[in-house]
């Protein structure tokens, strides 16, 4: 297949442009490198050193023989350039991770806001308008979150997008429908996702585009086996405050001699996934596209849940380190439960790397070579989701002053 593969050069997108490159696509990655001025912004960097796209692509080549191509394109900016493109390349398919994907990033400040809104809603919508515009049957897979079903405790697995519901009719009678499962969004970022599953459902209705809709856990681990290779195809690995996701943050902490920063009880209880796994579901639900007229297939992208203080207590046992108990910038449930369904890629054969899987010191071993680069002002979480949440976010777990966010 043809593969465009739109933020190929992020932390799931580039281990995915090269499992699939090495499955035999042909894979054209278009990004507009945001992900890298926001480091910059920020003041951080990858843990792990990262070349440019062009010389990842050059080494991957080497490796190989195999070519990946990359086009700087604005998916949200720049729309004539990106139906250009498609017009000229025709892609069989498309995997959209054109997004800022950070939730702490989303909520910093008014700009933020704007920035994640404008960004993530232009970008999917401008990729659906030139599809239709151009004729386009190409198949999109996007990565959207578990983050949209919420996290309310209501004592029901989540389905996979879909819930079965009664409807009473004037007449009295009861009839069966199945409707989108209510959007529950917990940051602006969350809200975009939301937002994006409401295009989706429009454009599968009016123009039978064939769509997946990934709603995937948090991603944990880095390498792949293609990022194996090569130290130069080593994928990227955020661990501050905003980008850095909670259990590659916990083995990050514990490598550096950090404490383990669990906001609030640590009750919360997330959905993950390893990166491994990300990139094999993605190739899944790239072979099972669709059917053109239907509605939008979603799955829940995801292989374990786990309550946040049960892996700092996990990582605490296996490292020796220390748990900060810290208040929490986020305005959520200060404990859930959650039970989700994902029977689809297991019936379609993912077997999944679970977190005994002996991959958690493979990750600790990563974080200690380059334990050098870690800035350590830089891993409390700092944006709040409200000027009040943020008065009480002051201190890091060393005790030092903190300037908040929000
Ligand atoms: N990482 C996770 O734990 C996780 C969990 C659930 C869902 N997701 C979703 O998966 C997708 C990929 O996540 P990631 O962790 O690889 O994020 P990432 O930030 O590392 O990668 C996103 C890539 O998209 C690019 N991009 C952003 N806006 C763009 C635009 N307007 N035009 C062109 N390129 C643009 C960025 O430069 C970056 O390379 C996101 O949509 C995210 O919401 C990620």
């Amino acid at each position: 297949m043809r593969i465009a593969v739109m933020g190929g050069d992020g932390f799931v997108g580039w281990p995915t442009s090269l499992h699939l490159s090495d499955a035999g696509h042909d894979i054209h990655i278009l990004d507009n490198l945001s992900r890298r001025w926001i480091d910059t912004e920020l003041g951080v960097q990858s843990l792990t050193p990262m070349d440019s796209i062009q010389e990842r692509t050059r080494v991957w080549h080497a490796e190989t023989g195999r070519r990946i191509h990359f086009h700087l394109i604005d998916l949200a900016r720049d729309y004539e350039l990106l139906k250009n493109w498609l017009a000229e390349y025709r892609p069989d398919a498309i995997i959209h991770f054109a997004e800022q994907r950070a939730a702490p990033y989303s909520m910093k400040s008014d700009r933020h806001k704007n920035y994640t809104v404008n960004n993530n809603i232009n970008a999917t919508h401008n990729l659906l308008n030139a599809l239709v515009e151009l004729n386009l049957d190409a198949h999109l897979v996007h990565l959207g979150t578990m983050g949209v079903y919420g996290y309310s405790t209501v004592g029901a697995a989540i389905p996979e997008g879909y819930l079965p519901v009664g409807v009473e009719t004037t007449s009295g009678e009861t009839v069966a429908q199945e409707i989108l499962y209510p959007a529950n969004p917990g940051s602006i970022y969350h809200m975009t996702k939301c937002l994006d599953q409401l295009l989706f459902q429009f454009y599968a209705k009016n123009d039978a585009l064939r769509i997946t809709d990934l709603h995937q856990g948090i991603v944990w681990g880095t390498h792949t086996e293609q990022t194996r290779r090569h130290p130069q195809l080593v994928n990227r690995f955020d661990y501050d405050g905003d980008y850095g996701t909670v259990l590659n943050r916990f083995l990050i902490q514990a490598a550096i001699g950090y404490p383990l920063t669990v906001h609030g009880t640590g009750g919360q209880t997330r959905a993950f996934i390893h990166i491994q796994d990300s990139v094999r579901c993605i190739e899944i639900a790239l072979n099972n596209p669709p059917a053109r007229g239907s509605r939008v297939e979603i799955f829940n992208q995801m292989t374990e849940t786990h309550r946040v203080r049960d892996l700092a207590e996990m990582i605490a046992g296996m490292t020796g380190s220390e748990i900060a108990w810290l208040p929490n910038p986020r305005k959520e449930a200060p404990e859930n439960d959650l039970i989700v369904k994902n029977d689809k890629f297991l019936g379609l054969g993912l077997e999944p790397t679970t977190l005994e899987g002996g991959l958690l010191d493979e990750i600790v071993e990563v974080a200690k070579k380059f334990a050098y680069r870690v800035d350590r002002s830089r891993v409390p979480a700092v944006s709040a989701w409200t000027k009040d949440i943020a008065k009480t976010i002051n201190r890091d777990p060393e005790g030092k002053k903190l300037k908040s966010v929000s």
